[in-house]
């Protein structure tokens, strides 16, 4: 079977530089070589409130911005989740295969549900169920993530697998996590040790894609560092999460190894590395707000990207769901 790539960011906010470091910069590389899905995932975003109009935007805006990161609509397939009802029936019939077991130990819901877990809804601990069906609806081979959504692509993997084994067939392949860069878990601006998230209540923890040079400037000033200059090499940061993170945000941005970075800044102080973090973040960050921006103007030629991305998307996912209602021993007419 030929690779395909699935990957899918949910709605829910402003898109940092976690989000584009993480995953977009990576989905725009494999563009080129490959078949790829990039969803937004609508459905998703429902497992926390909403108010519908903002979720709207917020669509459009991620729409925007995967466009403006380079993802080419004439060259992958730029949809919204809740356009392909496939996914949530696939979601429902894996949903009556998978043991509760198995989402108990999903730290995310853990996370999420906190100590409310009695008022957490079922969605919020069925989202791995429906991201496993996103994967599996398009019998995708790899999905391109930050390392945080590891565990939820091991168990669209066992998911599969149970699947098959279930029912005696080769028919979802395995698919594989495909975490690269030295960026795969960017870290917030004011905790080291927290990652950078949309959800995160103060907005000077993360890097926004629309935030504009002076927002970005002052953010990375009041980033959190240590007291000491920067160490010769990577071992030297050891211990230091802040002083890492900012560190690891240049390589990558830079497209250089740790190392290197070091090697270049080592006992250089913060304010001095600071500004030249800030000048290469906004070099990379400030053409993406633009476009983004300015695609936002013309909402009508997003909706019609999306309209047309959910059409190529159907033509692979409508096959797939027949094919499991028979497999699974569901009637249809002949
Ligand atoms: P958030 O946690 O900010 O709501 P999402 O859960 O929507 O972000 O994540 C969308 C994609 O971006 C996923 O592939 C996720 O792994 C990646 N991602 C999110 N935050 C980070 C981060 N801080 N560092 C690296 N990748 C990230
Ligand atoms: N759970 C992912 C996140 O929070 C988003 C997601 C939903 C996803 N469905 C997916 C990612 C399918 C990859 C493939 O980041």
């Amino acid at each position: 079977m030929s690779d395909r790539i699935l990957s899918g960011i949910q709605p829910t906010g402003n898109l940092h530089l976690g989000n584009y470091l993480g995953a977009i910069r990576n989905w725009v590389s494999l563009q080129a070589s490959h078949e790829c899905l990039y969803c937004i995932v609508d459905l998703h975003a429902l497992t926390y409130p909403q108010v519908p109009e903002e979720l709207r935007q917020n669509t459009r805006t991620v729409a925007a911005a995967y466009i403006a990161c380079g993802l080419d609509p004439k060259t992958c397939i730029i949809f919204n989740q809740s356009q392909i009802p496939e996914h949530s029936e696939l979601a429902w019939l894996l949903s009556c295969l998978t043991p509760l077991g198995w989402l108990n130990r999903m730290t995310q819901f853990k996370d999420k549900a906190g100590k409310h877990r009695e008022k957490a809804n079922l969605g919020l601990y069925a989202y791995p169920v429906l991201m496993a069906a996103d994967i599996l609806i398009y019998k995708a081979t790899h999905v391109p993530v930050g390392a945080d959504q590891k565990q939820h692509l091991e168990l669209a993997r066992d998911i599969a697998s149970l699947f098959n084994h279930t029912y005696d067939v080769d028919y979802f392949p395995l698919p594989e996590p495909q975490i690269f860069g030295s960026a795969t878990r960017v870290m917030s601006l004011r905790d080291g040790t927290s990652k950078m998230s949309k959800s995160d209540p103060s907005d000077y923890s993360r890097i926004n894609l629309t935030d504009d040079a002076d927002t970005i400037a002052q953010k990375i000033r009041k980033a959190r560092t240590d007291a000491d200059l920067l160490p010769e090499n990577k071992a030297g940061l050891e211990g230091r999460p802040e002083a890492e993170n900012l560190i690891n945000i240049y390589a990558a941005l830079a497209d250089q190894s740790v190392d290197d970075v070091c090697a270049k800044f080592a006992g250089v102080n913060f304010t001095t590395f600071k500004q030249e973090l800030t000048d290469l973040t906004i070099s990379v960050l400030q053409p993406i707000a633009t476009k983004t921006n300015e695609l936002l103007k013309d909402p009508d030629y997003i909706e019609n990207i999306l309209a047309a991305g959910a059409e190529k998307a159907s033509h692979i996912a409508k096959p797939t769901l027949t094919e499991v209602h028979s497999i699974m021993g569901l009637l249809r007419p002949s």
